[in-house]
């Protein structure tokens, strides 16, 4: 078999690595930043820190707070305004999924004509490189500082779209566990399953590779010892780290394969209902593992033994299927995933979903392709998780 690895960003990593931004910004050749967040980042005391620290550096800071979840694509237009207007040489992103998704859309713009919308996949157009990109995760779930797309929401077909290259690659990822110590139980769940999510569709993935599977492995295992004690006692560092060092590696393992029909009906059910994409990252993945077992029962069988899992070698791959995902239904329900239904969702639109789930970019890397019934099969099965 003839694969292809992606070298990773460059990553510091560690308790107080946050505290080196504007050193390496400097070193970087940095002299105006633009920092992009939201605003629970602020009240929660941590982009002040960061800025402070950029500033301390000696370097200039302009602010762009206006981040909201699933980035609609008219406010990374407004960032990338501000962006040009400030005329800054780098951006800074701090935050979860949305505020790291958004920078990066955000840089994009600097060298490129806005709208974002000119650039989603699909389109064929190509983006020259941004500026200096630095992103510092604050949940352990994205894995976006490691990876080389950002998901965006296209605010007028209500579907979440993806942009792929340079521009939207961080050139430093600073991954501070310290920055995850104040994240909430309910938030701490959510992106924990979508790092488990990146793994297990990884492992499981048409583009899979070697070295994705490797580090997918141990990113589930990780997660499945260190997630429900980080939200039991978020001040627990070790379980922090190990939670950041998973989420870290498997946006990388996802980075050069892709997620598949997990995340395809984690981006609908966003797009659509709102509902934030670890949660339907969550209620997708049993579903999705139970529809590929056939088509990759080898590597469920991974997935299994990273849970620490003993199938029997007997079992047909449809039992391994509902055996692996009824242990992640399982693990959902111990750390307090909600269902769909604690959305106010019927299980009724869930049929008016199927053209949207088989048109998002992902549903191209499953390594089976879905109809329409088979879709739906999902969808009202992540409905009933
Ligand atoms: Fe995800």
């Amino acid at each position: 078999m003839i694969t292809n690895f992606s070298r990773t960003v460059p990553v510091l990593f560690g308790p107080g690595s946050s505290l080196r931004t504007g050193l390496k910004a400097k070193k970087l050749g940095v002299k105006k930043v633009l920092c992009v967040y939201d605003r629970g980042i602020k009240e929660a005391g941590v982009a002040d820190k960061v800025v402070n620290n950029i500033k301390a550096a000696g370097l200039q800071v302009s602010i762009y707070d206006n981040v909201k979840e699933d980035p609609p694509d008219t406010l990374v237009d407004e960032g990338g305004e501000m962006a040009r207007v400030e005329e800054v040489d780098g951006i800074v992103g701090v935050g979860g999924g949305s505020a790291m998704d958004t920078a990066k859309a955000i840089n994009a713009l600097l060298n490129n004509p806005p709208p974002i919308g000119r650039y989603y996949v699909g389109t064929g157009n190509k983006q020259k490189p941004g500026k200096v990109l630095i992103l510092l995760p604050t949940t352990a779930g994205t894995g976006s500082e490691a990876t080389k797309i950002t998901v965006i929401s296209d605010t007028t077909t209500q579907t979440k779209k993806g942009i792929l290259g340079p521009a939207v690659t961080a050139s430093l990822a600073i991954v501070d566990p310290e920055l995850l110590l104040g994240l909430p139980p309910k938030i701490t769940a959510a992106t924990g399953m979508d790092a488990f999510s990146h793994a297990a569709e990884a492992l499981t993935s048409e583009g899979m590779n070697p070295m994705s599977d490797v580090l997918a492995e141990k990113a589930i295992a990780l997660i499945v010892s260190n997630l429900p004690q980080s939200i039991k006692d978020g001040s627990n560092l070790t379980a922090r780290t190990n939670m950041a060092f998973s989420s870290l590696i498997a946006g990388i393992a996802f980075n050069d394969t892709m997620p598949h029909w997990g995340h395809a009906i984690a981006h609908t059910v966003g797009a659509q209902f709102h509902v934030p994409h670890g949660v339907g990252c969550a209620v997708a993945l049993p579903a999705a593992i139970e529809f590929v077992a056939d088509a990759v029962p080898e590597k469920v069988r991974l997935i299994a033994a990273s849970m620490g899992l003993s199938p029997s070698e007997e079992q047909s791959p449809s039992e391994l299927g509902a055996m692996v995902a009824e242990a992640i239904r399982n693990f959902c329900r111990e750390i307090g995933i909600p269902s769909l239904k604690d959305f106010k969702i019927n299980e009724d639109s869930m049929g008016r979903l199927i053209k949207r789930v088989l048109a998002d970019d992902c549903a191209m890397f499953g390594p089976k392709r879905a109809s329409s019934d088979q879709v739906l099969k999902m969808l009202e099965k992540a409905h009933n998780y």
